[in-house]
This record gives C-alpha cells, sequence and structure tokens, in this order.
C-alpha cells in the first residue's frame, strides 16, 4: 500500500508529466521472468498524455491529450511504439502553443468571456480504444472517435460513420454538431455487432443507443430524457442494453455560459438511481429504482432466467475530482473511494439486490466468464488505504475474499485480459514505466517488461489477440 507521505510526488508525477512519442516501433527488453509463449497479440491503450499547454494546466486530469501505446508480443519479444492522436484540436494547440479550447473540466483561461457560449470543445480523443467491423478507434465519450492505423498508430481521420453520427437539424448543429459516441462500447460475442451510447443536450435531452453490424453500419434508437444524467459505461446482456441512471444535475446554463466547465456543473442529490434495461429487439425500456450511489465502470452482466446481474464499481456520490489536490487536501474524502458491488434485477417480481462483494477498494475492473463462475479483476487497495490510488491487482471469484497482489510503491493501471495473462501498466515514480505479465488464476507475475520513457498512467486498453490482429 502506498503511503500518504510518497503520495504527492508520485501523483504529481504519473498525471502532470508530458509523454514522449516513440514513433517507429522498438524492441523493448523482458527485465524479469520470461513471456509466455501463448502470449501473441497487440496490447492497444489509451490515455491522458500531456496535461498542459504552453505552461498552463488542464483543469482536470482527464483533460490531457490522447498517447497511444502498442505493444506487440511475438515469439517471446515484445515491441513497443507510441503516438498522441492527432485530433484538430490537438494540431491547433500544438501550433499555438496555448490553450484554445474549453474541455471536460477546463475553460480557456480569461474568466467567464472567453467561455461564454463556446460550445466546441476539445476531443481528447483519451480515453479508449475499440477494434470493429475493420476500424480501430480512438474513444472519448463527448464526440467523435478518431480512427487510426493499428500498426502505426498514424491518426487516419474523425470518424462518423459515413455522417451517422454528424448531428442534424439547425438547433443540433449549433449546439451540439457531433452525437457523443462513449468510450465503453461492448461487443456481442454472438451476433458480432457493436453496441455504444451518447447522452445528448437538447430539446428533449436523449439517450442516443448505437449498434454498429459487423459490416460497420451504424443506426441510432434515441429515447427522449427528462433529465440529463451523467453516464459513463453500460452493459450489454442477451436480450438487453442496460444503463443505470446516476440521480446527478447537470447545470446546463452554467455550461452555457461558460461560468463552469461541464464537470463542475455536475452535482448529485441523495436520492434513488434509475435501472434502465432496454430491449435489444426494439421493445419499451424497463425502469426500476436503484440504490443511490454513482458508478463509472461495470465490470460486466449477465442473464440467469428472469434475472439481470449486474457487476462494477460503485462511490456512495458523483466523485469530484476538480484537482488532485483534493486527494491530499480532504482525505476523508469518501465519494473518492469505491467498492466492488452487484445489483440483481428480477424482472419478474420488479426488484433490485444490493450486494457489497467485498469491503475493498477498486477501481477499472474486468470480467472473465459469467454467473457463479466469473471472476472480477482490477485495481485495488484495503479499506485502511485513505486515498483513491490504488497499488494492488486484485481478483474476485465467485463468494471467496479477494486476492490482491501489491505493487507499491509503483503504481498499476488497468488490468488487460490477455487470454490466461494480465497486462498491467505500472507507472515508477522518477524511474521509466515498465508493464508486467500476470497470471489470471493466481495473480503471480510471470515478466516484466521494461519500457523507453515514463509516461503517464493510461486509461483502458484493449487485447488484440494475434488471429485478430493480423
Ligand atoms: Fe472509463
Amino acid at each position: 500500500m502506498i503511503q500518504p507521505a510518497q503520495m504527492r510526488a508520485l501523483v504529481a508525477g504519473a498525471f502532470g508529466q508530458l509523454a514522449t512519442e516513440v514513433p517507429e516501433s522498438i524492441d523493448v527488453p523482458v527485465i524479469e521472468g520470461a513471456l509466455p509463449d501463448t502470449l501473441r497479440g497487440v496490447l492497444l491503450r489509451n490515455g491522458p498524455g500531456r496535461s498542459s499547454r504552453g505552461g498552463v494546466e488542464y483543469g482536470h486530469p482527464f483533460d490531457g491529450d490522447g498517447f497511444l501505446q502498442r505493444l506487440e508480443f511475438r515469439d517471446g519479444r515484445a515491441r513497443y511504439s507510441a503516438r498522441f492522436v492527432r485530433t484538430r484540436e490537438f494540431e491547433a494547440e500544438e501550433a499555438a502553443d496555448r490553450i484554445l479550447y474549453r474541455g471536460f473540466g477546463t475553460n480557456r483561461p480569461g474568466g467567464f468571456l472567453p467561455n461564454a457560449l463556446r460550445m466546441r470543445f476539445k476531443n481528447a480523443a483519451n480515453t479508449s480504444v475499440v477494434q470493429h467491423a475493420g476500424h480501430t478507434l480512438a474513444l472519448w465519450e463527448g464526440g467523435l472517435p478518431h480512427r487510426f492505423d493499428p500498426d502505426s498508430l498514424e491518426t487516419l481521420d474523425r470518424f462518423s460513420y459515413d455522417g451517422a453520427l454528424e448531428g442534424t437539424g439547425f438547433l443540433q448543429r449549433i449546439i451540439g454538431p457531433e452525437l457523443p459516441f462513449s468510450a465503453h462500447p461492448s461487443i456481442c460475442p454472438e451476433t458480432g455487432e457493436l453496441w455504444n451510447f451518447g447522452t445528448a443536450y437538447g430539446a428533449p435531452h436523449r439517450l442516443l443507443i448505437h449498434t454498429v453490424s459487423p459490416a460497420g453500419d451504424l443506426s441510432t434508437r434515441a429515447l427522449p430524457m427528462r433529465d440529463l444524467p451523467f453516464v459513463h459505461d453500460m452493459v450489454l446482456t442477451r436480450n438487453f442494453v442496460v444503463f443505470v441512471l446516476p440521480a446527478t444535475v447537470f447545470d446546463v446554463p452554467a455550461t452555457l455560459l461558460g461560468l463552469r466547465s461541464p464537470v463542475d456543473s455536475i452535482s448529485m442529490r441523495d436520492a434513488p438511481g434509475k435501472a434502465l434495461l432496454v430491449p435489444r429487439d426494439g421493445g419499451p425500456p424497463i425502469s426500476l429504482a436503484v440504490p443511490p450511489g454513482f458508478v463509472f465502470h461495470w465490470s460486466g452482466a449477465w442473464e440467469d432466467g428472469d434475472t439481470v446481474v449486474l457487476e462494477g464499481i460503485e462511490y456512495p456520490g458523483f466523485p469530484r475530482l476538480e484537482s488532485l489536490d483534493v486527494v491530499f487536501d480532504q482525505p476523508d474524502a469518501s465519494e473518492l473511494l469505491a467498492r466492488p458491488i452487484r445489483l440483481t434485477i428480477d424482472l419478474s417480481k420488479r426488484t433490485v439486490e444490493h450486494t457489497v462483494l467485498a469491503d475493498i477498494w477498486m477501481e477499472l475492473p474486468s470480467q472473465v466468464g459469467a454467473g457463479a463462475h466469473r471472476v472480477m479483476l482490477g485495481v485495488g487497495a484495503p479499506q485502511s488505504c485513505r486515498h483513491p490510488f490504488l497499488s494492488a491487482v486484485v481478483r474476485i471469484a465467485g463468494e471467496g475474499p479477494p486476492l490482491m497482489h501489491d505493487l507499491a510503491p509503483d503504481l498499476p493501471g488497468e488490468p488487460v485480459v490477455a487470454g490466461d495473462h494480465l497486462l498491467v501498466p505500472l507507472y515508477r515514480h522518477g524511474a521509466a514505466a515498465q508493464v508486467v505479465v500476470m497470471t489470471v488464476d493466481d495473480l503471480a507475475v510471470v515478466a516484466r517488461i521494461q519500457l523507453p520513457h515514463s509516461v503517464p498512467l493510461p486509461l483502458h486498453g484493449t487485447w488484440l489477440a494475434a488471429d485478430e490482429a493480423a
């Protein structure tokens, strides 16, 4: 477990540095253990790669420009490259060397006037990566995906599925010319469809549910919404797309008038949330109240007869992270600490059961298997830890106690599942980053890869097994 005294320097480094590109793929050494023969494919990750522009800090840690990392495993060797996503906003700010756009948690310098009625935000393209229908996309939840070459990491274009993600109508073109396409899509293993969503401001507000066929054709179903809840993730089951809508309130005028950034315009009422189960076949949605709480990430979900089970990581309220100093100034800010939970939705009785899976802190979860045999994986810490930076990799299997492999004083990022192994990025203070290869079964470290540079911790990534990556 990382001690508080180590934290300030660690966090400042992990989120405050400027990543350097490695545009040409290079061999990277395995400095411990050996790469398994079965590990063949490409790991693609995305995350904020720089946190300031022209000497001015962005207003939120998640506003950093998208930085892609690629790690290819073949014949017991690993090769590495890394590049920024060249969005049009990145190119413009690079040329001007100053902040030109508002962001998720950033207003332009200069106070109210430079921000009032400016609804063109920087597409940070920094949250995740998905490959589907022959396209490899860097994702950001507030705007269009960016297509890139999965081999060279070269940015190809802003990708709208042949215009399907471009807004229509006068009002839409003024206030939101691009339809949001979240950073947490799901690909159905049975149909090959990609499902995704976005929340769009308007009259009325809308929850947009996108379906992309295996051939790459996008269609959208729009559900009118009275409120504009903040939703970051969804789950896909055999019959439903499931959202859990928190009791968040978005102060639209404050953002429109430039008084506050979008994230600073979000607050949360102490009220139940709503589980919204939208039938994949187009039927009417089913809505049920769920206990108060806020979930960024679901690890997975499954159906069992008339029951739909969701598992994820729940905060007691909306975690406000205006500045990383919050975690030092408010060591008991419990809304920054989240636990693994399960929601068991009984569709015949119309009930929702809420269960805490383990008394630990967790984030960045994923799931292997489903039902009674599912394994939940993520980063975590024991509850004695009083800050949201989690130094262990965690495994929860069945109903048993969690297994934790603490990597302190290094800081692990999202473990990405690659067959029987996990690929875990490590931020190391004052040293170049590493990637550890662990077994899914017992979290043993089987190999440690040395990267050539220090980089901020990535957010989300994806594994392309050799047959998919070819
Ligand atoms: Fe996320």
